[in-house]
């Protein structure tokens, strides 16, 4: 029987989300690393949180066959991760596993740290200690991090200021590219801003984390450009996007007190883009959602020779041909680049030393 029986729904929801983006947050690293199945070792002593990965665990590992999810199948990919959970005192119920000084680093492919935010960073430190310097990067996340403040934003966002055109699965994999990039220096852009929504969940998340960085989002502002030979029978058309306006996504902006973290750019991104990357010196994360060829070849054709070794470039609609034909053509001028579609419709690129 479900150990969730019995939670407000409200919390369950909560949870239901963080497994989520658990989930979403280990397939981009695995994907990433160019593995079907990352050994994943769970370290922290949130009893909450370890409840819920040892159902995930019954549930994912020990009974369900891995679904035909996102992850390239092979035969040892029978279980999608390989879990050991580190926690608090042994023989607790909900804590049921095994102490940090029996964690060997070199038995897993990533190191989930998942605690209060109070203990968190104290015990980050002390498992990145037991990792080789150059693997830290890699393969130690800091959990409850990224789901903390993606719960708090999203718990804070209200209908009429964040209106998006990304569905929640969209929204935690985007969330979930943005703390990875993070690890990185630089700024961030949004090309392909339209009412403003996944520029303010950037920017409110980067706040919940304490991170000064800008979120620059391009648009016209005014719609989507006619679409061009490239883009052969696409459904994005002039007279699409056209709801919006600089004064209104400002407005919205500002309604969460962003103001100072959201620079807005408008006008044709061919044209933006590349005279704000002239002025950056580094760029950690970019969500190119043009729809279209020329936006997507020109935002990437910019961004790539500012794009930091640990950053990342995400783009919607991969399985638009104009979209597609402009990754293809960015990655082939570019062969220090890797790509990998992370999750329906979603396009990832990061640098091969990443
Ligand atoms: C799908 S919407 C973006 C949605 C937004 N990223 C979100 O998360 O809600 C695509 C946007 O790209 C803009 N766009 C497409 N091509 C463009 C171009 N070449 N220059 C400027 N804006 C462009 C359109 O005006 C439209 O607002």
């Amino acid at each position: 029987m479900s150990r969730f029986i019995g939670l407000p729904a409200a919390q369950f929801m909560e949870n239901a989300m963080g497994m989520t983006l658990f989930d979403v947050a280990v397939q981009i690293r695995a994907l990433r690393l160019g593995k079907a199945r990352l050994r994943t070792a769970v370290v922290g002593a949130d009893p909450g949180f370890m409840a819920n990965m040892e159902a995930y665990q019954d549930l994912v590992l020990d009974h369900a066959a891995p679904d035909p999810g996102l992850l390239p199948q092979s035969p040892e990919a029978e279980w999608r991760f390989g879990f050991n959970i580190f926690a608090g005192p042994p023989g607790d119920k909900y804590r049921p596993s095994r102490t940090l000084a029996e964690l060997r680093p070199e038995e897993f492919d990533l190191i989930v740290v998942a605690d209060t935010p109070q203990r968190e960073p104290a015990l980050a430190a002390q498992v990145l200690a037991m990792i080789p310097e150059h693997q830290r990067q890699n393969k130690c996340f800091r959990f409850s991090h990224l789901n903390n403040a993606f719960a708090a934003v999203m718990r804070a966002l209200r209908q009429e200021s964040y209106i998006t055109t990304m569905n929640s699965r969209k929204t935690a994999v985007l969330a979930c590219c943005l703390d990875l990039a993070c690890s990185g220096e630089g700024e961030i852009l949004e090309s392909g801003t339209f009412m403003g929504g996944s520029s303010i969940l950037m920017a409110a998340l980067l706040k919940v984390w304490g991170e000064r960085r800008k979120v620059h989002g391009f648009d016209t502002f005014e719609g989507i450009p006619s679409a061009t030979k490239p883009d052969g029978t696409t459904v994005f058309h002039a007279g699409e996007f056209t709801q919006t306006s600089l004064q209104l996504v400002s407005n919205c902006v500002a309604s969460y007190q962003l103001s100072d973290m959201v620079e807005l750019h408008k006008g044709l991104v061919q044209e933006t883009v590349p005279v704000v990357c002239e002025r950056l010196k580094s760029i950690a994360f970019v969500f190119a959602d043009t729809d279209q060829y020329a936006g997507t070849r020109s935002t990437l054709k910019a961004v790539l020779p500012r794009l930091h070794s640990r950053g990342l470039i995400l783009i919607d609609d991969y399985f638009e041909h104009g979209v597609r034909r402009a990754v293809a053509e960015s990655l082939a001028e570019n062969p220090g680049m890797r790509g990998a579609l992370v999750a329906h419709s979603l396009y990832s690129i990061w640098k091969n030393e990443g």
